[in-house]
């Protein structure tokens, strides 16, 4: 993919992030991906009263591509609040990882039309577990 279309990706994830369950942090967040092929999806953190339960917004936004037969992530956006974007956590670059090997992140914070920082998952996950040393010989 060129470009990835950065400005849908801000506008899906904070589409999503207006559907966040987040009671016990107040802190909401939208992720939204792009694949390969062009389509566009989207998830919100769904936190629950076990707080441990809680998804992450970009662990669900991955879950809805493979629901949807998609297994490439070309590009994502995370949305959180100020005053400054957070990063993915790193159970979600774990998800990320098993889906893009490299990929770039856009970081906005809500209300943004484009991301104001971007970095790759490279970057902030270089080392991650290998999915080469679990699949069959
Ligand atoms: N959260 C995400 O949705 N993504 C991350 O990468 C980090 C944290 C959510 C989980 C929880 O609902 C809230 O942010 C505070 O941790």
């Amino acid at each position: 993919m060129n470009e990835p279309p950065w400005k849908a990706l801000v506008e899906a994830a904070n589409r999503a992030r207006d559907h966040a369950h987040a009671p016990y942090s107040n802190y909401r967040v939208g992720a939204a991906l792009v694949t390969g092929d062009g389509r566009i999806f989207a998830g919100c953190n769904v936190e629950n009263a076990s707080y441990g339960v809680t998804l992450c917004a970009e662990r669900n936004a991955v879950a809805q591509m493979v629901a949807a037969g998609a297994r490439d992530i070309a590009a994502l956006v995370v949305v959180t609040q100020g005053p400054e974007p957070g990063n993915p956590c790193g159970v979600c670059r774990q998800t990320l990882v098993e889906f893009a090997a490299d990929l770039t992140i856009g970081l906005a914070i809500a209300g943004d039309d484009v991301p104001r920082a971007f970095k790759t998952l490279r970057e902030i996950f270089p080392e991650p577990f290998r999915s080469d040393l679990v699949r069959g010989s």
